[in-house]
């Protein structure tokens, strides 16, 4: 045998030689996992709704795993999952009934224009459009798990997302930034891990800069680019955006969007002449209290670098390009009224 310690081969007598193989996932499991929109790890495997919270569940809602098919497990491993897969099947079952989210999505058919932008970054695949065929976005209410990533997505301001709307988070943003809003870090908290760090560190009393000011959505991937940018607007000095780790995310992957978003934002405040560290992305678990800790302290450092300069030029930069962009939109509003009543026109 080969010592691998050593990287010496020696020669040993045996009784019993127990080799341990690798295991790989199935390689024919693609079609079962296409056919119920299951999410795998990099090495193939598939990945429970939540590792903490729902270990057994997939997140496609109804579907349960239990043994090897999530990853390598022994016999014991494999019949306690099992067990659990059953009562989680059995209460689902015995109930009668199935309830679906409150927080899903609404689309206004009136605004969309079937970009299909929503499709493309809905984790769940509960949405629908075909632009070609001129085909409005539609949801399946009880496939949406309510992330907030589509409302986020879509630029026609076409999707609601009930109990987290945009009228509300953006209240939210205006009232914090309303008096001395130079002294407050706007923070974006996902309600699953980093708002839930945020309570790890406050019931374990760790002290944190107090200028530090939290918005919960559900995930990180519902932070439209518009918050961001109006709270920058409003003289955020810095922003933060926090979610779960990758593999964490309560919506499969939703948080990956959150990243694309993040870096057009970071290029977009650059082309602006706007500092991009203002804006920072950072994953913190529900476990993590004295990493929010850390976190929120380096904001406070953070935001004692930007000048009232910095600010005021951010503010009439942004403002600039708000107008302009309004005066897009109302000019596109105004050509589509036109060609749709062309006869009153
Ligand atoms: Fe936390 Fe998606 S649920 S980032």
């Amino acid at each position: 045998v080969e010592n691998t310690t050593t990287q010496q081969v020696e020669e040993h007598e045996f009784d019993m030689v127990v080799l341990s193989v690798g295991v790989r996932p199935r390689v024919d499991g693609e079609a079962l996992r296409r056919l119920l929109t299951l999410s795998t790890t990099s090495e193939g495997w598939l990945m429970e709704s939540h590792p903490k919270l729902k270990p057994v569940d997939a997140p496609t809602r109804g579907v349960y795993f239990a043994g090897c098919v999530e990853s390598p497990k022994d016999v014991k491993d494999s019949v306690t999952q099992a067990g659990a897969a059953a009562a989680r099947a059995g209460a689902l079952l015995n109930a009668g009934k199935v309830t679906v989210e409150a927080i899903t999505c609404a689309i206004d058919t009136d605004l969309c224009n079937a970009c299909g932008l929503c499709v493309g970054v809905c984790p769940y695949g509960a949405l629908s459009a075909d632009k070609a065929a001129g085909k409005k976005a539609a949801v399946v209410a009880a496939a949406c798990a309510g992330c907030g990533t589509c409302g986020a997505a879509c630029p026609q301001g076409a999707i609601t997302m009930r109990h987290f709307t945009d009228a509300q988070i953006l209240a939210q943003v205006d009232s914090l930034l309303e008096k001395r809003g130079e002294e407050k870090v706007i923070v974006f908290a996902c309600n699953w891990c980093s708002y839930a760090g945020g309570d790890t560190a406050g019931i374990s009393r760790m002290q944190y800069a107090a200028s530090c000011r939290l918005i919960r959505t559900m995930c990180s991937g519902r932070v439209d680019e518009d918050f961001v940018l109006r709270a920058l607007r409003k003289g955020a000095p810095v922003v933060l955006v926090s979610g779960c780790h990758f593999a964490d995310c309560h919506y499969i992957d939703a948080n990956r969007q959150t990243v694309k978003r993040m870096y057009r934002l970071w290029k977009f405040l650059e082309k602006q002449g706007i500092r991009p560290e203002r804006l920072q992305l950072e994953w913190i678990s529900a476990a993590e209290g004295p990493k929010f800790q850390k976190t929120m302290n380096q904001m406070e450092e953070l935001r004692r670098t930007v000048t009232a300069e910095e600010i005021a030029h951010t503010v009439k930069v942004l403002t600039e390009e708000e107008e302009k962009r309004r005066a897009r939109q109302a000019k596109t509003a105004r050509r589509r009224a036109q060609a749709q009543t062309p006869a009153e026109v």
